[in-house]
């Protein structure tokens, strides 16, 4: 059973591996990907006008709260270690023209604000950029003749974009993936002296059936039609690598990838084609299907989300947006 040859050459190069790894203090060494709370970014849905938060039927534990809950929720997230919020308004009123979205008086805008007042630096805001909760189409930008105009819905996104810099965000995150809203925005946010904002770009924002339950979620769901001729087909991968250079020639501060885990090679790709941050978005359908296989009692809550919330960092990604981020905080505060 000599392994060895009779020139003192092994016949096959042997691995220790299998044997190593029986050790637990060996396995936590060889660990290549850690997970940090400060990785992690929290959604939050503030509706205007409730006084009680609601439930929402297509994500379990994740509710629509009222601006008056806004600052427990921050705490709350603080104290798990959670550095990062991406906000998304639910006005109380739709348009054509989606006014509600840059009013002064909207609902994100006195949200940033509050959450400003109340926390200063110890989180930092990101601001969804979209038209679809506010308009009454529900399409992310203007729609005239029955299409959405692309350049007229830049114009809009960027007062948007700077209605939540006036308020206090530090990162806005334009969603609409109309063309140029990137630098159409770089250049609105510059002009009016809010060049430290930084533009997160949904730079691959793929038309994914995944986006169902955030459309129940924040009454954003297309009336007619869906979004297929603005976001990205998902049988393209060379296109999602252009959308995201695009970007980063636009003035993208951080490129995102969404969905997530579906999507975990073109996070990888783009790791490779750009050192700017990397963000993935793992979005509602991700979510929704974890809590309910779990509920089923199919899978173990628990370690899935950590076994999805480490592959999507493995695969690149720097900065994870997820509904899952208080669970994952506590399960990594608790390791
Ligand atoms: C809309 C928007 C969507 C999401 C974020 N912003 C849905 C969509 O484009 O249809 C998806 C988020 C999620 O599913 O968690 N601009
Ligand atoms: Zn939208």
């Amino acid at each position: 059973m000599s392994r060895i040859k009779s020139s003192g050459e092994p016949a096959f190069p042997i691995t220790r591996m299998r044997r190593l790894r029986r050790s637990s203090s060996i396995r936590d060494l060889f660990q290549e990907t850690r997970v940090s709370v400060r990785d992690l970014v929290c959604p939050i849905f503030v509706q205007d006008e409730i006084d009680a938060p609601l439930n929402i039927d297509s994500m379990p534990d994740i509710k629509r709260i009222p601006i008056s809950k806004l600052a427990d929720e921050i705490q709350e997230l603080i104290d798990l270690g959670i550095r990062g919020v991406i906000l998304f308004g639910i006005p109380s009123y739709k348009s054509d023209n989606g006014n509600s979205a840059y009013s002064s008086r909207g609902i994100v805008q006195r949200s940033i604000k509050l959450v400003r007042q109340n926390f200063g630096e110890r989180i930092a805001l990101i601001s969804d950029v979209c038209l679809c909760q506010y308009t009454m189409h529900g399409q992310c930008g203007i729609v005239s003749n029955d299409n959405v105009d692309n350049d007229k819905s830049i114009g809009i996104l960027a007062k948007v974009a700077v209605s939540h810099a006036k308020a206090g965000a530090d990162i806005v995150a334009p969603s609409a993936m109309m063309d140029g809203q990137v630098g159409h925005i770089r250049t609105a946010l510059d002009e009016n002296g809010f060049s430290g904002v930084a533009i997160m770009g949904y730079s691959a924002k793929h038309a994914s059936s995944l986006y169902a339950p955030f459309r129940g979620a924040s009454s954003s769901a297309p009336r007619s039609g869906d979004r297929t001729s603005y976001q990205l087909p998902f049988y393209n991968r060379r296109e999602a690598i252009r959308e995201i250079e695009l970007d980063i020639r636009e003035g993208a501060d951080i490129v995102m990838i969404k969905p997530a885990i579906p999507y975990l090679d073109i996070i990888y790709q783009a790791r490779k084609i750009t050192n700017l941050p990397i963000c993935a978005y793992s979005v509602s359908g991700e979510y929704s299907l974890i809590k309910a296989a779990a509920a089923e009692g199919w899978i173990d809550e628990n370690n899935l989300i950590v076994e999805f919330i480490t592959s999507i960092k493995r695969a690149g990604s720097d900065i994870i947006i997820t509904y899952h981020a208080k669970k994952m905080a506590s399960l990594l505060n608790n390791m």
